[in-house]
C-alpha cells in the first residue's frame, strides 16, 4: 500500500554542490547485482521493488557505479524509475562513478585514464538515459595517471554539462584540496562506519567546506546488524535495531553526513529507512560514540 509519509525526509536535507537538495538518508544500489558485485541479482524483482520502495520512502538520494555489475546497477535503475521527459527520475538524484573495469566476480581494476573516463560518462549517460548526470565520482584516483588529468577531465566533463557535479571516493584532504584546485568538489565518499573512523579527517573537513560526506559500508556489511553483535545491549534498551542505531549515529555525526545503506530486500530497506525516527539522547549517543571510538 503506499504510505502518505516519507520516512526519509526525517533525516534532514543537504544540498548537493549547494543546489541539488536530497534527504540525508540515500540508498546503495551496489547490493542490487550478484554475487561479487558481479551480473544480475538472485531476485530481479525484488531489487526493482527495493528501488521503488525506496522511493516511496522519501529516498532521493541513490548512488550507483558503472562498475556495479557491471552496468546492472545502472540498468535496474533505469528500469525501476526512469519516467521520461526533461528530468526523468523526478527529484531523485542518481549519482554514479566510472574509474574501475571488472574482469570477473570480486575483481576490481583502477583505470583513470581521461578517455576511459569519458568514454565511462557517455555511456553512463545513455544507461541512466539522461542529459546530464547529476553527480559523476571518480571511484579512485588511479596511481598510474597523473592526478590532474583525472581531475582536468571531470572538469571538462562539468564545463560541457555532461555532469552536474563531480564527487571524488576514497581520497585523503590533501588529495581532496589539489583536486579542488583544478574542479569544484560537492561530495567524497570513504568508507566510514561506527567501527572504521579512519576517514574523521576527511568528514571534518567536508564539513568545514559544505562538502557531502557519503560514507560508504555504513553497516560494515551487515556486521553492525549482526544479533549479538556490538550494538545488541543498546538496541535493547531503545527499541531499535543494530543497524537503524548504527545509521542513526552517522546521521547524528555531522550534517554533512549521507548515508547510503545498501541493500537486497524491501524488509531490509523499510527498518534501514526506519533508522531516521530513532531518538537518542546524549547519553546513548555517547554509548554509541564508545563502541567504535
Ligand atoms: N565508493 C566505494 O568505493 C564504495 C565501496 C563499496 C560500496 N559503496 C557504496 O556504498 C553502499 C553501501 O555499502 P555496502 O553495501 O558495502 O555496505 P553496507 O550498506 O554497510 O552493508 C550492506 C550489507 O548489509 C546487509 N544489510 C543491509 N541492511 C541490513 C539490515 N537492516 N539488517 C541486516 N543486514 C542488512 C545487506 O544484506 P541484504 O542485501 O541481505 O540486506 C548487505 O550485505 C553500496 O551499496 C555502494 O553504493 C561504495
Amino acid at each position: 500500500m503506499p504510505v502518505t509519509v516519507a520516512p526519509a525526509s526525517a533525516s534532514g536535507e543537504f544540498r548537493i554542490g549547494g543546489d541539488l537538495p536530497v534527504h540525508r538518508l540515500g540508498f546503495g544500489a551496489m547490493r542490487i547485482t550478484g554475487k561479487g558485485v558481479w551480473g544480475e541479482p538472485r531476485d530481479r524483482d525484488e531489487a526493482i521493488r527495493v528501488l521503488r520502495r525506496a522511493v516511496e520512502l522519501g529516498v532521493d538520494f541513490i548512488d550507483t557505479a558503472d562498475s556495479y555489475g557491471p552496468f546492472v546497477s545502472e540498468d535496474l535503475i533505469r528500469e525501476a524509475l526512469h519516467g521520461g521527459g526533461d528530468r526523468p527520475y523526478g527529484a531523485v538524484v542518481v549519482a554514479t562513478k566510472a574509474g574501475f573495469v571488472r574482469t570477473g566476480p570480486g575483481k576490481w581494476h583502477t583505470l583513470g585514464r581521461p578517455e576511459y573516463l569519458r568514454f565511462a560518462c557517455e555511456m553512463s549517460l545513455r544507461r541512466l538515459g539522461v542529459e546530464q548526470i547529476d553527480l559523476f565520482q571518480l571511484h579512485r584516483i588511479d596511481p598510474e595517471v597523473a592526478e590532474e588529468e583525472q581531475f582536468g577531465v571531470l572538469a571538462d566533463l562539468r564545463d560541457e554539462g555532461k555532469i552536474r557535479h563531480v564527487g571524488l571516493s576514497e581520497v585523503g584532504v590533501d588529495e581532496l584540496v589539489r583536486a579542488r584546485q583544478v574542479v569544484p568538489i560537492a561530495t567524497v565518499q570513504n568508507r566510514y562506519n561506527l567501527l572504521d573512523r579512519s576517514s574523521q579527517e576527511v568528514l571534518e573537513h567536508a564539513e568545514q567546506h559544505d562538502i557531502g560526506f557519503i560514507p560508504w559500508y555504513p553497516l560494515a556489511t551487515g556486521e553492525l546488524a549482526r544479533p549479538g553483535g556490538p550494538l545488541d545491549d543498546l538496541a535493547s534498551a531503545t527499541g531499535a535495531t543494530p543497524s537503524q542505531l548504527a545509521l542513526a549515529w552517522l546521521l547524528r555525526s555531522s550534517p554533512v553526513q549521507l548515508p547510503i545503506p545498501g541493500t537486497s530486500s524491501v524488509a531490509h530497506l523499510e527498518e534501514n529507512v526506519a533508522a531516521t525516527e530513532v531518538d537518542l539522547d546524549a547519553e546513548q549517543l555517547a554509548r554509541l560514540d564508545a563502541v567504535g571510538g
